[in-house]
């Protein structure tokens, strides 16, 4: 009997070793220890053991079952563990793939042009004013020296909400808008926006486009001052060598008025493609605000004088940038617009 005993353990211990999950291994506990396995019927027959050696029999059959139970609880635990190891192994994830970069956008050249402008001039005083874009036909015109009738508004022909109400030619509005809240005769402005005229779109016209107005009002404001102040403008947006040229013009609400030519920065005034073998580019409208604008705006126009200027914001970028199609700017075409990133943090 100790024979088989020893027998049985040696069986049971290799069965155990040979599972390889917990489910067989499940199986073979029930087949070996279980109430029809083969240690109970040993149990059994103890009954027919001598009472010598029962004892003997009970502490073997005790001791083999404890060795039984010690071996399958171990494999157990190692069957648990290449389980939980075989489930990380395949929901394991590689954090070593390097990441996707974000494509980050930059400034529109409009924008960049603007802030560069606004920069410029509030370095020296100016603020940066606003004003609506659906403007009244007073604001618009009538303010600016521009009565119903006047010949010169057929060049700004608009969008019109009603008689009273269009969507602004200019921002010149803005100008007569800032005088008429300003205490004391002391502007200095400088204004960006939207402007809208009843244009067909080609390469260099827009129905829609912007532009920025400047206008300074004091006593003692002279011709010499709008000069200087362009001069600067001129050499910082297009280069230290520029020079600049003044022409005679015409606009309602200047007086004089001019129009300010840069020398080229491609040929350096010899002539090319770009300055159309002249020599010189038209950037701007200005001139020496008008008696009347000023009356209107409730000042003595024999006591404050003033200056004021105009320029189109495409027009400055389209030049600054080499573009040369004004549509490029509002079709958002990323190809065009990444052309503009910037480098300077
Ligand atoms: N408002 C003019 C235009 O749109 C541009 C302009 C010219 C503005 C002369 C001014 C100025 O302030 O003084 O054509």
């Amino acid at each position: 009997m100790e024979k088989r005993l020893q027998e049985l353990k040696e069986e049971v211990l290799q069965k155990i070793k040979a599972t390889l999950n917990s489910k067989e291994l499940n199986e073979v506990r029930v087949a070996y220890l279980g109430k029809k396995g083969p240690i109970t019927d040993l149990l059994k027959g103890m009954g027919k053991l001598s009472p010598e050696e029962r004892p003997k029999m009970g502490a073997l059959v005790n001791e083999m079952r404890q060795k039984v139970t010690e071996v399958l609880e171990e494999h157990a635990e190692k069957l648990e563990q290449q389980a939980i190891a075989e489930q990380l192994a395949s929901e394991a994830i590689d954090v070593t793939l390097p990441g996707r970069t974000v494509r980050i956008g930059n400034r529109h050249p409009l924008s960049r042009v603007v802030e560069e402008i606004e920069d410029l001039f509030m370095g020296m005083g100016y603020e940066v004013a606003e004003g609506p874009e659906v403007e009244r036909d007073y604001y618009n015109f009538e303010a600016l020296n521009l009565p119903k009738g006047h010949p010169a508004r057929d060049m700004q022909d608009t969008f019109y909400i009603s008689e009273e109400i269009l969507l602004r030619t200019h921002t010149s509005p803005v100008q007569a808008r800032t005088m008429e809240k300003k205490e004391g005769a002391n502007v200095r402005i400088i204004c960006p926006g939207k402007v809208f005229r009843r244009d067909s779109d080609d390469a260099t016209h827009s129905h829609q486009f912007m532009q920025i107005e400047g206008l300074v009002v004091a006593e003692g404001i002279r011709m010499s001052d709008l000069k200087g102040t362009l001069d600067l403008f001129a050499k910082k947006m297009f280069g230290q060598d520029r020079e600049i040229r003044l022409r005679p013009s015409f606009f309602p609400f200047t007086e004089p008025s001019v129009e300010m030519d840069i020398s080229c920065f491609k040929c350096g005034g010899s002539g090319c493609n770009v300055c159309k073998q002249t020599g010189w580019i038209e950037v701007l409208g200005g001139g020496m605000v008008h008696p009347n604008v000023l009356e209107k705006a409730g000042y003595d126009s024999t006591k404050v004088t003033g200056f004021a200027f105009g320029m189109g914001v495409e027009r400055i970028a389209m030049l600054k940038y080499g573009v040369d199609d004004i549509r490029h700017f509002y079709t958002n075409d990323v190809r065009f617009l990444s052309q503009f990133q910037e480098t300077e943090a």
